[in-house]
């Protein structure tokens, strides 16, 4: 395997940042290819936690990152995280896609207005302009890094303002709160993008040359399939594709150079922001699901909403994604839950479907049907930590089932068992993991 794909299979937040860490060792460069800082990758080397919003988790790891452009990237935040990585004693070595699209302080702030707009209709975005961004970019008027070495920076700057300004008039706002920044927005922003500008390349270029000449490449995937813009929960998803094949678009590199697919998902559900939530717990197992797995949200600090496994929504994702391989996150979390329940099938108007609904007003009305698994304990004495270590068919039996149910269910295979945030709390199984 050279080329290797990481996914979400669920909504975010599957533990991807981790895994990712995990397997960064093996590869050369590391690559975001959507989303932006939207999404939030926690981090646990030691006794330091690192929190990446748009630069590649696996840059702690000395690799190269290469920001492709699918992405959209919010220049402070980006730069920001450039100064943190250097103060750490990192060396960043970095690509910037030249064709990734910008967020401006004008899509943060129609990303809150529109938000605000929607009354009981909000999607509960984290408010980055993300949304915005990317309507933008459908429509023609982004701007983009390349822009900043282009003459006519202004016309499209103020293309975009005007657009923007425009929708903000749409939503009934009398006066935009923008226009005595117009001049100032772009100075400040030309000044980012300068700084950036020793990053900035052809992104597709760069990564197909490393892939001919050897170079072992990790494409990290954000949000989770259930959000992607196409496939996931409409209109409660994010503005991007989080599928693989988003690997792609988002990078210019083509499919056929894809090896693998590996999907994460964790051994619970878990939701931030509005949106349909069939297996979503109300009640005290999911507050203790809640507060036992830390759950909320690493952008907006908002708790996140958890429920039991959902295995037609995880079926889904991952044949969807092609994904082959999976990496089961937080099933220390599940600890002493005796029965556990998983999710096999939906009753939706008195019949049983296997499938997720593409309206997301139907799927929200779904009756989970639920398969009891029995629960597991952590032995006397022993800590995750030290079991991770032993392998595999150490873990408690009843764990190894969970698992095992999982697999049949999603016809794709455990190669990677996360037991806690830090590295030394995972259990691969090197036989499916191949690397
Ligand atoms: P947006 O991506 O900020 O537009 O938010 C759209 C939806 O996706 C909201 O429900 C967010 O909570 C959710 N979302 C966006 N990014 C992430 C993420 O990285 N993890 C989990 N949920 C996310
Ligand atoms: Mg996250």
């Amino acid at each position: 395997m050279q080329t290797l794909v990481v996914v979400g299979l669920q909504w975010g937040d599957e533990g991807k940042g981790k895994v990712i860490d995990y397997l960064s060792e093996h590869f050369d460069i590391v690559v975001r290819f959507q989303g932006g800082s939207n999404a939030g990758h926690t981090v646990v080397v030691g006794d330091q936690t690192y929190k990446f919003r748009v630069l590649p988790s696996g840059m702690i790891r000395g690799k190269i990152g290469v920001i492709g452009n699918g992405v959209v990237i919010d220049p402070e935040v980006i730069i920001r995280e450039i100064d943190a990585l250097q103060a750490s004693g990192h060396a960043v070595r970095l690509i910037v896609s030249d064709r990734a699209h910008i967020t401006t302080p004008f899509h943060i702030q129609l990303d809150s207005i529109q938000e605000d707009s929607r009354g009981d209709m909000q999607v509960g975005t984290t408010r980055r302009g993300i949304g915005p961004t990317y309507s933008d970019k459908a429509s023609r008027v982004g701007v983009r890094v390349c822009d900043f070495k282009s003459e006519i920076l202004t016309v499209r700057w103020k293309g975009m303002q005007e657009n923007a300004e425009t929708r903000i008039r749409a939503v009934g706002k009398q006066t935009s709160p923008t226009d005595s920044e117009t001049g100032s927005s772009l100075v400040r922003y030309q000044q980012l993008m300068d700084q950036l500008s020793q990053y900035v390349g052809d992104c597709g270029d760069f990564l197909c040359s490393a892939i001919e000449s050897g170079e072992r490449v990790l494409f990290e995937g954000a949000q989770g399939t259930l959000l992607d813009i196409d496939h996931g929960t409409y209109p409660y998803v994010t503005s991007s594709n989080c599928v693989a094949a988003a690997a792609s678009t988002g990078t210019g590199v083509p499919i056929t150079l894809l090896d693998t697919v590996l999907g994460v998902g964790k051994a619970y559900s878990t939701r931030v922001g509005a949106g349909p939530f069939p297996t979503e717990l109300k009640d005290q197992t999911g507050i203790m699901i809640q507060q036992r797995g830390g759950e909320i949200g690493t952008v907006t600090g908002r708790p996140r909403r958890c429920g039991w496994l959902d295995l037609v929504a995880l079926r889904y994702a991952t044949r969807l994604n092609g994904a082959s391989i999976l990496a089961i996150t937080k099933l220390d979390v599940l600890t002493d839950i005796d029965p556990l329940r998983v999710c096999i099938a939906y009753e939706m108007n008195g019949t049983e479907i296997r499938n997720v609904p593409a309206d997301a007003h139907a799927y929200s009305q779904v009756v989970p049907v639920y398969e009891e698994l029995p629960g597991w304990v952590l032995p006397p004495g022993q800590t995750w930590r030290e079991l991770a270590s032993k392998g595999y068919d150490n873990l408690p039996s009843n764990l190894r089932e969970y698992l095992s149910f999982i697999e049949r269910e999603t016809r794709a295979r455990t190669a990677l068992i996360s037991l806690g945030p830090d590295r030394a709390e995972t259990c691969i199984i090197e036989r499916v993991l191949g690397i």
